[in-house]
């Protein structure tokens, strides 16, 4: 099957968003720059150099404003302001007009869906029943037993509600119990939101990603939620079906609020977390391309990395795309394992191969280019709420592992902070050996080679806009599909196996010419007759342009 490049503009002048590599920063984990061992916005400042070095075009921070940090800033108590963690206004206007200077964007995380319990807004409204802020917030009366007004659970654990002395009342959250709600159906919460959001597109930020934008409205009824006949026992969330609190039809219309809000400003973009399979995704592209530019596509994470399942996801992802709609991939982010701990190290490459040849818009997680691990971290050192609120799964759903700080040479604190200064989380045990610095000096290095990757990417055309074929070559374990566009012809094939492999590429005479290998060991002619690929090997290579295949493929 065939995917055209649809970018949404001429093809001569597609948006930033479409061309640019997005790079996921967790602020209090990248870079120290005041030395209390809480990364910052000087630490960013400071990290820019390096950032352009890995070809990256757009930085997405997770939240940096005024917050109690039970959820590490999850938990937002003034939308238009920077945590003294972080640093000042003036430190983010220094950010941002550095970022610009190199010709980077910036995105912030814009999170809707809940305050802190220490938002001015919420302490007004649980100040009294008859505050005018009262219904900002979910509040009912409990259950004729005393209880929570429905089944509703929390995804940190417990009932998604906490009942509140003083006015007799539950509040819900469906998150931490200090992270209250807001009520969507009240007129006045959005457009109060919306000028939160106004307030940094003023200043300048090219775009945010919106914290659980499928989740903003919940069923007016608040109506009990069915048992989930499929749950896999792991995760205590999985026990409901959310059909009431998740994915409710009016939360479309809000979505498109906040999009023509950010039109109104020229090409900023929304990102939209949105953890639904592709059939429930796609209507958050917009009816008329008017919501997310990019509803997050989880696809690359959740699934088992197996060939055949990821080229099956792959084909329906893209057959499912609304026309005009602009894929997108990513491999981590701060709510899931590492990519070495879910893919293994030996397939580490061969995903990075995977995410930047694709189709689409790519999102890297911070470290995931020099290949860091899960943290371990001693329970005395658990901080994850998530973690904190459900000991007996805290193993599995804790995510501090995968937010630890990022090592940037083999001195003290290996560089991350001050030698005085105590990291808010442990480094990685192997910091000393796997940091930037010595990456750096490593030609054959993780990082060289994702340097090399992103590099290959931003300079051709054919893998920023081509069209995506895959390739069927009946070999289990392997990956290949082309990226084309204008005669210019790439192929990509990704052995996901630990057996090397003979690929009948039977339709394509002749030689190609790899342009890159995982091991970064091989460049040049190869012949395609068969193409060998060694075990967990990933290439890229031109092959000739074929217009007619006796076969049917590419
Ligand atoms: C999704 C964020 O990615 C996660 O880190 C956070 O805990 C929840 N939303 C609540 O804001």
């Amino acid at each position: 099957m065939a995917v055209s490049p649809q970018p949404s503009q001429t093809r001569s002048a597609p948006p930033w968003w479409q061309t640019s590599i997005l790079y996921h920063i967790y602020p209090r984990s990248f870079r120290d720059g005041d030395g209390d061992g809480v990364g910052d916005l000087r630490g960013i400042l400071q990290g820019l150099d390096y950032l352009e070095s890995l070809k990256v075009g757009g930085l997405w921070l997770s939240p940096i404003f005024p917050s109690p940090m039970r959820d590490f800033g999850y938990d937002v108590a003034d939308y238009t302001g920077i945590d003294p963690l972080f640093g000042t206004l003036a430190d983010f206007d220094a950010l941002l007009a550095g970022v610009h200077a190199r010709g980077l964007k910036l995105i912030l995380d814009l999170v809707p869906n809940h305050t802190s319990n220490e938002h001015p807004w919420f302490l007004a409204s649980r100040s009294g029943r008859d505050d005018p802020k009262r219904d900002w917030y979910v509040w009912r009366d409990p259950a004729p037993d005393g209880g929570p007004p429905n089944n509703w659970i929390s995804f940190f654990g417990g009932p998604a509600w906490t009942f509140d002395p003083a006015t007799g009342q539950y509040y819900l959250h469906q998150f931490d119990r200090s992270q209250p709600e807001l009520n969507y159906r009240h007129p006045e919460v959005l457009r109060a939101m919306l000028s939160c959001a106004a307030f940094w597109l003023e200043r300048g930020v090219d775009g945010f990603r919106v914290d659980v934008i499928w989740l903003l409205i919940k069923d007016a009824l608040l109506r009990d939620e069915p048992v989930n006949p499929d749950w896999d026992g792991v995760n205590p969330h999985g026990r409901l079906r959310h059909i009431h609190t998740a994915d409710q039809p009016e939360v479309h219309a809000i979505i498109r609020e906040f999009r023509a809000l950010f039109d109104r400003y020229g090409e900023r973009v929304l990102v939209g977390e949105i953890s639904l399979a592709p059939p429930e995704l796609m209507p958050y592209y917009g009816r008329n391309l008017d919501e997310c530019h990019l509803p997050v596509n989880f696809r690359l994470i959740y699934l088992p990395w197996r060939a055949e399942i990821l080229r099956r996801a792959i084909a329906e992802y893209e057959a499912l795309l609304p026309p005009g709609a602009w894929p997108n991939w990513v491999l981590g982010n701060h709510d899931q394992p590492r990519l070495v701990n879910r893919v293994g190290r030996a397939q580490a490459r061969v995903a990075q191969m995977l995410l930047l040849t694709l189709r689409g818009t790519p999102t890297c997680y911070y470290g995931d280019e020099i290949g860091m691990e899960n943290g371990r971290i001693p329970p005395e050192k658990i901080r994850d709420p998530q973690a904190i609120n459900q000991p007996e799964v805290a193993a599995l759903m804790g995510r501090d592992p995968q937010r630890t700080p990022l090592p940037w040479d083999a001195g003290p604190n290996a560089g991350f902070a001050p030698a005085a200064a105590e990291p808010w989380l442990p480094l990685g045990d192997d910091c000393a050996v796997r940091n930037v610095r010595t990456q750096d000096g490593d030609p054959a290095s993780d990082l060289n080679f994702f340097r090399a990757l992103t590099a290959l990417r931003q300079a051709t055309p054919a893998l920023l806009l081509g069209d995506y074929r895959e390739v069927p070559v009946g070999v289990a374990e392997v990956l290949v599909y082309t990226r084309a566009l204008d005669g210019d012809r790439l192929l990509i094939a990704l052995n996901l196996g630990s057996a090397s492999r003979h690929l009948d590429l039977g339709f394509l005479a002749g030689e190609g010419c790899i342009l890159l290998a995982t091991g970064l060991d091989l460049q040049g002619a190869a012949l395609l007759t068969p193409l060998v690929l060694a075990p967990n090997q990933g290439l890229v290579l031109r092959i000739p342009p074929h217009p007619s295949s006796p076969r049917g493929v590419p």
